[in-house]
């Protein structure tokens, strides 16, 4: 199993200092929510933040774009140094398209759906993909709880060739239930960053 905390629930007046914690605790994937206003009522960071963080790690970027037209920020996300771009099937159109202009920078891709979205509406996509980002939660705020319904659609997708990782409301025991349900990467918010030493309460769920 691989976490990726999640910085939205981050201090960001001392984020430096947040980043290299993370880093002493061995994560190998760090989460950075991208919310537009638009797609999602809240608005976030943009690329000038990957940026900014880029030398300070080498934690894996696992970028989540909460943005309408996802396409037209997707080189900015690269030279910032993103290493995966989800971006979500709702905010799309030709999903195809945008798949493999993703893939020909050279970075992962993977495509995020919202608890309303059933796998069956990406079916036809899962062999282009690198990962599926399961919401487990409504996107757009952090500190939200868990909605079970993530758990059959995780089920469902690890039966196929592609990381599966859930966001939302990821504690001790919905993260047990993830992992259970066959999942590869957890994303947590505010269960990390209210307390670190719970990097390793779940990182142990999975012995
Ligand atoms: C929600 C974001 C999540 C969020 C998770 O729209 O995509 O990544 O930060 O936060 P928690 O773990 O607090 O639910
Ligand atoms: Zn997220």
């Amino acid at each position: 199993m691989i976490l990726s905390p999640s910085i939205l629930a981050a201090d960001f007046s001392k984020i430096e200092q947040e980043i290299s914690e993370l880093d002493s605790y061995n994560v190998e994937w760090v989460h950075l929510d991208v919310m537009d206003g638009e797609f999602v009522p809240a608005t976030t960071f943009n690329h000038e933040l990957v940026e900014k963080l880029r030398p300070l790690t080498k934690m894996f970027f696992d970028v989540h774009l909460m943005i309408v037209n996802p396409r037209a920020q997707i080189e900015k996300y690269v030279n910032a140094g993103a290493d995966l771009i989800t971006f979500h099937y709702e905010a799309v159109e030709d999903n195809l398209e945008l798949i493999n202009y993703i893939k020909s920078f050279g970075v992962k891709v993977g495509i995020s759906i919202k608890p309303a979205t059933p796998v069956e509406s990406i079916k036809h996509l899962l062999p282009y993909l690198d990962l599926v980002l399961i919401m487990s939660v409504e996107p757009g705020k952090g500190g939200q709880s868990f909605m079970p319904n993530a758990l059959p659609k995780i089920e469902e997708l690890k039966k196929y060739d592609l990381l599966v990782e859930v966001d939302g409301g990821v504690n001790e025991t919905t993260g047990k239930q993830c992992i259970d349900a066959g999942a590869d990467v957890l994303v947590a918010g505010s269960f990390v960053f209210k307390n670190k030493e719970n990097i390793k309460v779940l990182n142990n769920l999975d012995r």
